[in-house]
């Protein structure tokens, strides 16, 4: 039985090897067929935090592929009253075949896996947000670009910007981050994307300048400024956060055929402007469709592991 809680844990061949099943079952829907690989499955998806993407694609994807899917929010569950975590994981893990959970410290997670007896997916911790880079390799993959990748994430040194990095690490691909000051990456999660990337052959460039990470990128890619938790920083964000809105003037510095991607939710005229949001060279739509698909992917493979 495997879980899904970091990409540190998966070879790029099994990354793939996800990416493959999701457009596989991708194809068949929208061909209108359905082949109910997680018939009688149900999914327990615990949330600590707010989510519009995660939940409706869980959801649906469970559905779709025969199986359902319960929306446990912690206000409604005694975890939310101080039942304990270890507790809540053997109950649920009893009833359930598979469980996502989104909640805040990754230590949380790897408690509720040990505890779990299913397989347990990561719907986005403090530390990482790995389902959502699958959906975003997905539509890199989908447009042609995965030969020739030379990603820039520009913008708040957090779960996303950890998960690209390993992404990177673990496919091979060069990868320039763009943090201010203050706002770096993890320091024990670079050491472990370099080590990962001296045997994949990655290149991890660390930066304080946007321009210097976008140059003759061919994916550019940012996040909020303020993740959610940290609501009451927003505004000493927004200025540490001054120069590193992704606009037409950066995206301008990006190779002839870049392409923007962004996980969503989007705060306009902060990480990001309105024309690059809306514009021709934004995926994000796709992006955030593909949800949908990688997961279904990684569903129907953490069931095959079983
Ligand atoms: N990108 C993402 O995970 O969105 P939600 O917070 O809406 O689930
Ligand atoms: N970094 C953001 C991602 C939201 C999908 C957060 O953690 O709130």
């Amino acid at each position: 039985m495997r879980h899904f809680l970091s990409l540190k844990d998966f070879s790029k061949e099994e990354i793939l090897e996800i990416i493959d099943i999701g457009l596989e079952v991708k194809s068949n829907l929208k061909k209108g067929i359905y082949k109910d690989e997680l018939s009688r499955q149900s999914l327990g998806m615990i949330f600590e935090k707010s989510s519009t993407r995660t939940r409706v694609s869980f959801e649906t994807g469970m559905y779709q592929l025969g199986g359902q899917a319960l929306f446990l929010s912690s206000n409604d569950i005694q975890l939310g009253r101080g039942e304990p975590l270890k507790d809540t994981a053997r109950v649920i893990s009893s009833m359930v075949d598979m469980v996502m959970i989104r909640t805040f410290g990754h230590d949380r997670l790897e408690e509720f896996a040990k505890y779990s007896k299913v397989p347990v997916i990561n719907g986005l911790t403090e530390s990482y947000h790995p389902v959502q880079l699958l959906a975003d390799y997905m539509t890199i993959k989908e447009h042609g670009l995965e030969k020739n990748i030379v990603a820039a994430y520009v913008g708040d040194g957090n779960n996303m910007t950890h998960s690209w990095l390993m992404l990177a690490a673990k496919l091979g691909f060069e990868l320039r981050v763009a943090t201010p000051k203050g706002y770096e990456c993890d320091e024990g999660i670079v050491k472990l994307a370099l080590e990962f990337a001296k045997e994949s052959g990655a290149k991890l460039i660390f930066t304080n300048d946007p321009q210097v990470a976008v140059k003759d990128a061919t994916i550019v890619t940012t996040d909020t400024w303020a993740s959610m938790g940290q609501e009451d920083e927003k505004e000493e964000r927004v200025k540490a956060f001054n120069g590193y809105i992704v606009d037409d003037k950066l995206m301008s510095l990006t190779a002839s055929n870049s392409k923007f991607l962004h996980c969503l939710p989007a705060y306009r005229g902060q990480e990001v402007s309105e024309e690059v949001l809306e514009g021709a060279d934004s995926l994000i739509f796709e992006e955030a469709e593909n949800r949908l698909h990688a997961q279904k992917g990684l569903m129907v493979w953490l069931n095959n592991k079983i």
